[in-house]
């Protein structure tokens, strides 16, 4: 059964940043994969607008380029590409100057959904902003689609807040974080507040931690000189694992909606305690098979920056306080894994005798690769010769128990953007949440660097450094093991 495509309605999308990276790889495969769907419909518009002094013909073959590349396996009809390449339109702009504007704004219909996606670094937002309200390149009903990074501390991203708000109301500004158009994040809700079974026992009372892990094998090799000045905790703690903490963690919203679900998310952020210094591990990655260290990755050869980070972080709340969540994340890792385990108490008191290897209820959300679920339960061991106990996983692959659903299911980005079409913020992150968010990082961060703090090593293909893993055995607890 393949899921059901609702149309959005007509729309004119500009990309700022039209012929960037991330156009090229995401957007337009997307927008192109939408269609195929059935979801873009053939009255919406896709304008690429950048710097390039190219023309719509010259756009057009880039785009065609870009979906050869990047959205190789789409399944469409022949003439699909050169449906979806009649939809495209490109204007040369120079963000600062007036005339491209002008000339853009002539381009765009007056009765449609018009969208700007912001695909440009946040140095230029306030100013596309600024230009944009200025030359009535959009009004009040339009939307704007920004990136992460959304500042790199509180400071600069109350500063990117304020330009923007300059210029548009909350309800138009639509910050991405990637990680919330993930199927198996939206799931996260799903399980929890679709079913009668997990929100009784999702607690202190009944859950002894919860573990995050975002594992990559990927390494900094290309981005360095981004990455060095951002390091785990900037790059992904506090956008896409502080959202996997929020949707774990966070009470049940009163209904499925914008604001409902992001002030939950918001209580979770401004409940969590300060971080000890010694409940965090921070590290770097060593030299590996073909692969450099990532002091040559990052040209710094003195950097201090981290492609690992494990901490503690516990929640200052009736439900949780008790509970630690345990988050890690890091670079050139053993394996691309990224889940979310709950770990249940064990039973107050056992029927049975004798020992058995017990390891305990464990839910496990698995976000990527190979998306599904597992339940750890324990059953009795087959056989006769008495009551023996052993453990068996429940598990739901996804792929095998949705099929073809799963075969067509969109990814992230596109996903998103259709959310901005239809004007759904559930998804996109609200400005005080990233304010608070970076609140609880920066102090983190200060410590670090008035104590000169620096990073321990850890092998390449392992699962991060030795300290990490003492994080959770001086508290009798253990890691799960990272791996596919
Ligand atoms: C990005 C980070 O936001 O997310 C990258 O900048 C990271 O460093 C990426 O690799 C991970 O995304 P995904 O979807 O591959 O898990």
């Amino acid at each position: 059964m393949v899921a059901t495509t609702i149309p959005v309605d007509a729309f004119d999308l500009v990309i700022i940043g039209g012929t960037g990276d991330l156009s090229r790889r995401k957007i337009l495969p997307g927008l192109f994969r939408r269609m195929c769907a059935g979801q873009m419909p053939d009255t919406a518009r896709v304008i690429g607008a950048s710097r390039s002094d190219m023309d719509k013909a010259g756009f057009q073959a880039f785009v065609r380029k870009a979906l050869e590349e990047f959205a190789g396996e789409t399944q469409c009809d022949d003439g699909a590409v050169d449906r979806f390449l009649e939809l495209i339109d490109y204007e040369t702009l120079d963000v600062f100057a007036d005339d491209g504007w002008k000339r853009l704004k002539k381009k765009l219909r007056p009765d449609v959904i018009r969208s700007v996606y912001f695909s440009v670094g946040p140095s230029l937002f306030g100013e596309i902003a600024r230009k944009l309200s200025a030359h009535g390149v959009t009004d009040d009903h339009s939307r704007i689609v920004v990136e992460k990074p959304f500042g790199h501390d509180l400071e600069t991203a109350k500063e990117l807040n304020a330009e923007l708000r300059a210029c548009f109301k909350e309800e138009q500004i639509y910050r991405i974080d990637h990680y919330l158009g993930k199927e198996t994040v939206q799931n996260l809700m799903a399980v929890r507040f679709g079913n009668a079974l997990f929100e009784p026992l999702w607690n202190a009372q009944h859950v002894d931690h919860v573990q995050i892990t975002v594992a990559e094998t990927v390494s900094v090799d290309g981005r360095g000189a981004y990455y060095d000045k951002s390091g785990a905790m900037r790059d992904m703690v506090q956008n896409h694992i502080m959202q996997l903490l929020c949707l774990t963690a966070m009470e049940p919203p009163s209904k499925y909606g914008a604001d409902a679900v992001r002030d939950e998310k918001l209580k979770v952020i401004r409940a969590l305690e300060p971080v000890a210094m010694d409940e965090v591990v921070r590290g770097q990655y060593s030299a590996g098979g073909d692969i450099a260290d990532y002091l040559t990755h990052s040209e710094n050869p003195k950097s201090k920056t981290e492609s690992f980070i494990a901490m503690k972080v516990k929640i200052a709340n009736w439900r949780w306080a008790g509970t630690p969540f345990y988050i890690r994340t890091g670079k050139r890792l053993r394996k691309r894994m990224s889940e979310i385990a709950i770990v249940f108490k064990d039973p107050p008191h056992s029927i049975f005798d004798g020992d058995f290897n017990r390891k305990g209820n464990v839910l496990v959300i698995r976000l990527q690769p190979d998306e599904g679920m597992t339940l750890r339960v324990t059953i009795k061991e087959p056989g006769p010769g008495g009551m023996r106990l052993t453990e068996v996983p429940l598990d739901m692959t996804f792929a095998e128990a949705l099929g073809d659903q799963v075969a067509f299911m969109p990814d992230a980005y596109e996903r998103l953007i259709m959310d901005v079409i239809r004007g759904d913020q559930t998804l996109f992150m609200r400005g005080d949440e990233v304010e608070a968010a970076w609140n609880w990082v920066d102090p983190i961060i200060d410590a670090w660097q008035s104590a000169n703090d620096t990073p321990s090593e850890y092998d390449a293909n392992g699962s991060g450094p030795e300290d990490s893993l003492m994080l959770l055995h001086r508290e009798g607890r253990r890691w799960r093991e990272i791996k596919s």
